[in-house]
């Protein structure tokens, strides 16, 4: 699922049993959405374009053509919302 916060950034939330994670809604590698991408149980998140694959808990690599982490933010579930932390200028 894909999310605009305030200020713009895009953020692709991502459900794995009953945890969510926040990536930023953007692939290292050309820029495309990852949350037009498939999740597995193991965490691991594959880009729709080129099939890269990220970990969604600390945004790590886990198969090219990707070469940089996405960005990840700390998430709370609370009542039945979403918190993310997003840092101030960002
Ligand atoms: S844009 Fe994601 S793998 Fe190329």
């Amino acid at each position: 699922m894909s999310v605009t916060v305030d200020g713009g950034e895009r953020l692709c939330l991502a459900r794995v049993g009953g945890e969510v994670f926040a990536v930023r809604d953007q692939c290292s590698h050309a820029e495309y959405p990852l949350s037009d991408g498939s999740l597995g149980s193991d965490y691991q998140l594959e880009c729709a374009l080129h099939g890269a694959v990220f970990d969604v808990r600390d945004g790590s690599v886990k198969s090219p053509p990707a070469d940089e982490p996405v960005a990840t933010y700390p998430v709370k579930l609370e009542s039945g919302w979403i918190w993310v932390g997003i840092p101030q200028g960002e």
